[in-house]
């Protein structure tokens, strides 16, 4: 059993200590927003926060996460940050397919908790690891720099 808390809930999982977040979120807990890209930290589109932290779920074991906080893309939108990023994303209509969208939105809302006022290289430095293969690249550029400015 593995403890620890998702989206502001306790959760207790039975499963292998070994398996990834991912999986445990997508199969044994039925939250789906986190999507399957590589498998291997390489595309990003499996984003998660622990404790805050953007982290690759699909590598994250979960005994990793046992006692800490993990924030999915279903619930990025109680956090201020996460609303304005959310909030942003639709004003500039940034996804196309989608697929990639809940992992970008997770590492942009960990950037402008970090860094208010990000310029255009920090944001790519932050984004390099979110791959979009249907190359949203500029409009979540736009909609990063539009939700810092909403939130200043
Ligand atoms: S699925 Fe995790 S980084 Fe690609
Ligand atoms: S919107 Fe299609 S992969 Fe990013």
């Amino acid at each position: 059993m593995v403890t620890f808390q998702l989206n502001g809930r306790p959760v207790q999982v039975d499963v292998d200590p070994a398996t990834p977040l991912l999986w445990t979120l997508r199969d044994a807990l039925n939250m789906t927003g986190t999507k399957f890209g590589c498998g291997m930290a390489l595309c990003g589109a499996c984003t998660v926060h622990l404790d805050g932290a953007p982290i690759r779920s699909c590598i994250t074991p979960i005994s990793a996460v046992a006692g800490k906080k993990v924030t999915t893309i279903e619930n990025i939108g109680a956090d201020p940050v996460g609303r304005a990023v959310q909030d942003a994303w639709v004003k500039h209509d940034v996804p196309q397919c989608g697929y990639c969208q809940s992992g970008q939105i997770m590492s942009a809302a960990a950037l402008l908790r970090e860094n208010k006022r990000p310029n255009d290289e920090q944001i790519d430095a932050a984004m390099a690891g979110n791959i979009c293969r249907c190359g949203t690249y500029a409009r979540i550029r736009a909609a990063i720099k539009d939700a810092a400015a909403s939130l200043a």
